[in-house]
């Protein structure tokens, strides 16, 4: 249906059809990549509590509070507060805020969905990752060899570093002296460290192999090769500006043209079939995961709590991520809302969305953490550990394509339902507040964000411009366009977002009718729990976040 009134707006054909869009919305690259990857990094079960806490307290009562502002006013991000408050123009601006990051996460978020595509067409053979045999003279076999096998103890090190020319120091810099003169002596390119380090690493390559026996050896050597290899074709990957660009403007095309359908007869649709497949799908990778040798120590790990592993950069990543996964803090919940039909509760559809949202990221987990501790490698960081360390893993063994395959498809599917979450945001907004057609909408913005997100494309290397352009930075780190996106969105408008639209639900409703009218959708049982974390808990957590990255606590 082509609406842009309240009146004869398109609504979900089914409760069931809204949860499984809203919950395609919340499973996305968050869950299959960002939260294992984070859990990985945070020692496994306890962050996973950590993780449910912040859900349960954070996200799940805003998650509640979108989709009521959008169910009740039956207006797009920015238009719902007019609703509610009209008297003042000033809380639009959070509705704003809400569009505007929606439209520069797709800008991006499309950018690395397009890599699953290309990587889906790379895992049917894997012919690219499979290595035969490993080149022992390879310089960066050598070195992953030495950085694997070589154990030192400090007085060792010392001494090395002593003989290398480095000074010896005392005092609390020492030890993080050592580490970095080490490192230069590992790292560096200069000809005398090449000179003085490469005895070094023959006696480590040699004691290693004597230790693990030649066929053990060898395999250690392959699958580093692999490794390397893998990591390799993922930098080629990145340096290709035109593949890049090609696979950016597919995934805009397949997610403008389901949310082109409308709400019942596009994203609906497509969720119905995205949904279930991608369940499947993982369901099938988590019980082949599980007969893996590493299936029962990935388990305890994720089961596990060693609280010790937990620290306060933890606590500020629980809380992001549960944002960020469950779609919060941009109106992407507050614009799904509205379309919901009067009859359908909205606690329950919270709740369930939340809970396979947290589902599926676990699920996630037991799916690449078996993997992880079977091979026993190092993991690449951040994006690496979906396009390096699975492929050089995966690569070879058997029935590897296929289940590299089917993940890349998995992983897409759950990208497309989120992305179409995130194009719907600005089309409703442009359709409820400007009175374009969904048609027009569709068009006009999916180009605009397609443009937006060309620098992202090109910033790995596709393009000599958009490499060396920065435009923020993070401490030292000068951030290119894509992690300069990545790192506003993520770090400040989702969380200011969710502060705000807290706040505002808590606080700035003066409308006694508005009040009961909630009161009367979440029933008198449930209302005063939910009021208190929207009013308190959520707001001061929240607030906690954004105070520790500007740095007024520590
Ligand atoms: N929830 C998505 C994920 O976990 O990948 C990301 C996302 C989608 C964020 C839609 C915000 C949004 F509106």
């Amino acid at each position: 249906m082509d609406n842009n009134s309240t009146k004869g707006r398109d609504h979900w054909g089914s409760k069931l059809g809204f949860i499984l869009a809203a919950a395609g919305s919340a499973v996305g690259l968050g869950n299959i990549w960002k939260f294992p990857y984070i859990t990985y990094e945070n020692g496994g079960g306890a962050f996973v509590l950590l993780y449910l806490v912040c859900i349960l307290c954070v996200g799940f009562p805003i998650m509640v509070a979108e989709f009521l502002l959008g169910k009740i006013s039956e207006k797009d991000a920015v238009g719902c507060f007019g609703i509610f408050r009209p008297d003042n123009k000033i809380f639009k601006f959070i509705g704003i805020i809400g569009v505007f990051t929606g439209f520069i996460i797709l800008s991006y978020y499309s950018v690395v969905a397009g890599w699953t595509l290309e990587y889906t067409l790379k895992s049917l053979t894997c012919s690219e990752f499979i290595v035969d045999k490993p080149d022992y003279s390879s310089p960066e076999l050598r070195k992953a060899i030495f950085k694997k096998y070589g154990t030192f103890t400090p007085a060792e090190k010392s001494e090395i570093l002593l003989k290398a020319g480095f000074t010896a120091e005392a005092g609390k810099q020492a030890e993080q002296n050592s580490e970095a003169n080490w490192k230069t002596l590992f790292e560096s390119n200069d000809e005398n460290y090449v000179s003085l380090r490469a005895p070094l690493i023959d006696q480590v390559v040699e004691k290693a192999r004597a230790e693990l026996g030649e066929q053990k050896f060898e395999e250690s050597a392959i699958m580093m090769t692999k490794q390397h290899k893998a990591s390799k074709i993922f930098g080629e990957h990145l340096g290709k500006g035109g593949s890049m660009l090609f696979w950016h403007a597919i995934f805009m095309i397949f997610t403008a043209v389901i949310v082109y359908g409308g709400i019942s007869g596009g994203i609906e649709k497509a969720s119905r079939i995205l949904m279930p497949i991608l369940f499947l799908l993982l369901g099938g990778l988590m019980i082949h995961s599980l007969t893996l040798s590493g299936g029962i120590d990935a388990f305890k790990f994720l089961i596990n709590p060693d609280f010790a592993k937990l620290n306060k950069h933890s606590i500020l990543e629980a809380l992001g991520h549960a944002f960020f996964t469950l779609s919060l803090g941009m109106g992407a919940m507050i614009t799904y809302g509205s379309y919901l039909s009067k009859k359908d509760k909205v606690t329950s559809s919270a709740m369930t969305v939340s809970i396979l949202d947290t589902l599926i990221a676990l699920m996630a987990c037991m799916v690449l953490y078996p993997i992880l501790f079977t091979y026993n490698t190092e993991v690449s960081a951040g994006a690496g550990l979906l396009f390096i360390t699975l492929p050089a893993l995966l690569a070879g063994s058997s029935g590897g394509s296929i289940i590299l395959t089917v993940f890349f498809i998995l992983v897409a599917f759950a990208a497309l339902s989120s992305t179409i979450s995130l194009l719907e945001v600005v089309v409703t907004y442009t359709n409820d507040e400007f009175g374009w057609k969904r048609k027009t909408s569709t068009i006009v913005n999916s180009v605009v964000i397609f443009l937006v997100g060309v620098p992202s494309a090109l910033c790995f290397g596709g393009n000599k411009f958009f490499t060396e352009l920065t435009l923020l930075s993070k401490g030292d780190a000068k951030l290119n366009w894509f992690d300069s996106f990545d790192y506003l969105a993520s770090n400040w408008l989702l969380p200011v977002g969710g502060l705000l639209i807290a706040l505002f639900i808590g606080w700035m409703i003066k409308d006694q009718e508005k009040h009961e009218l909630i009161k009367e959708e979440l029933g008198s049982s449930f209302y005063p729990f939910w009021n208190f974390l929207i009013k308190y808990v959520s707001p001061v957590c929240v607030a906690i976040i954004i105070a520790n990255k500007i740095g007024l606590i520590e």
